[in-house]
């Protein structure tokens, strides 16, 4: 048994959806989480910028938290950065793109399914290899949803604004007429209302973070089983605000995110940028 902790990250609080199912799944496991929210959004930025960020992170929590494994649970971050990450470090590591096809696989009967994700996700055509890789006969419909991530990090959920931008960007999906959708983003589980209100209840919305979860826990069965008690409390760390990631934070992810501490990366959010096109 391999006492270490388990090192997340995202680029805010999307990565909170794995590191709940993480918690439910592996309670004893101890979770490193960091919120690179003074960087956010990735999904805007090029790919270079989100795989040094992606680099600077896994680095960190392998140096200073001496991690068993690292979580990379962010999609725009998996597209652009997990297989150097995994040709680059010893320690194992798991990205969040390969579950949510796994799962949206699962679910669907027609196999006409959608995947909607960020700029950077969707452009990355990292979905549309992984679908053709497991089953080329699925038919997937993408969409990126600009904007999307900004309203979860400002904790507005169910606002008219979030609804209308949610009814303008889905409608391709929803003239689709998929019958499964990945939230192939981390932070879309938190407006998961608002997106089955626009795309339908026809519709089967599937996220990555269980499978993630289950995921991890084979690998960590695999290499000697999970912890074993007693109980160690996760730590959050952000690159923003750490007040304000507390404060949204504990809403988004419940109770056991109840302090915040600072992680502070060595370059600055270079544009200061928004995910909108
Ligand atoms: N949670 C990240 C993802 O899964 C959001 C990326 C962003 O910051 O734009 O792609």
């Amino acid at each position: 048994m391999d006492d270490r902790p388990i090192g997340v990250f995202d680029s805010g609080f999307g990565g909170l959806t794995v590191a709940r199912a993480l918690i439910d799944l592996l309670p004893e496991e101890q979770l490193i989480y960091v919120g690179d929210t003074g960087r956010y959004p990735y999904g805007s930025k090029p790919q270079e910028d989100v795989r040094a960020y992606s680099h600077e992170i896994t680095q960190w929590l392998i140096d200073t938290h001496d991690v068993k494994l690292v979580v990379v649970a962010c999609n725009t971050a998996s597209a652009a950065a997990l297989a150097d990450l995994q040709a680059t470090y010893d320690t194992p590591i798991v990205g969040v793109i390969d579950a949510g096809v796994r799962s949206l696989l699962q679910v669907s009967t027609t196999n006409h399914v959608g995947v909607i994700g960020t700029v950077g996700t969707i452009g990355s055509g990292a979905y549309q290899s992984a679908v053709a890789e497991v089953d080329d006969r699925v038919r997937l419909t993408c969409a990126a949803c600009p904007g999307f991530v900004e309203f979860v990090e400002r904790g507005e959920l169910h606002s008219d604004q979030v609804r209308v931008l949610a009814q303008r960007l889905l409608s391709p999906i929803t003239d689709a007429k998929v019958d499964a959708l990945l939230l192939g983003c981390t932070h879309y589980p938190f407006l998961a209302r608002t997106i089955a209100d626009a795309v339908g209840r026809d519709v089967v919305l599937v996220s990555s973070a269980d499978e993630t979860a289950f995921q991890v826990r084979s690998m960590l069965l695999d290499n000697g089983g999970t912890r074993v008690g007693p109980h160690r409390a996760p730590l959050f760390l952000s690159s923003g605000d750490v007040d304000e990631f507390a404060r949204i934070g504990a809403m988004l992810l419940g109770p056991e995110l109840d302090d915040v501490g600072r992680w502070s990366p060595t370059t600055q959010n270079p544009a200061g940028g928004s995910d909108n096109l």
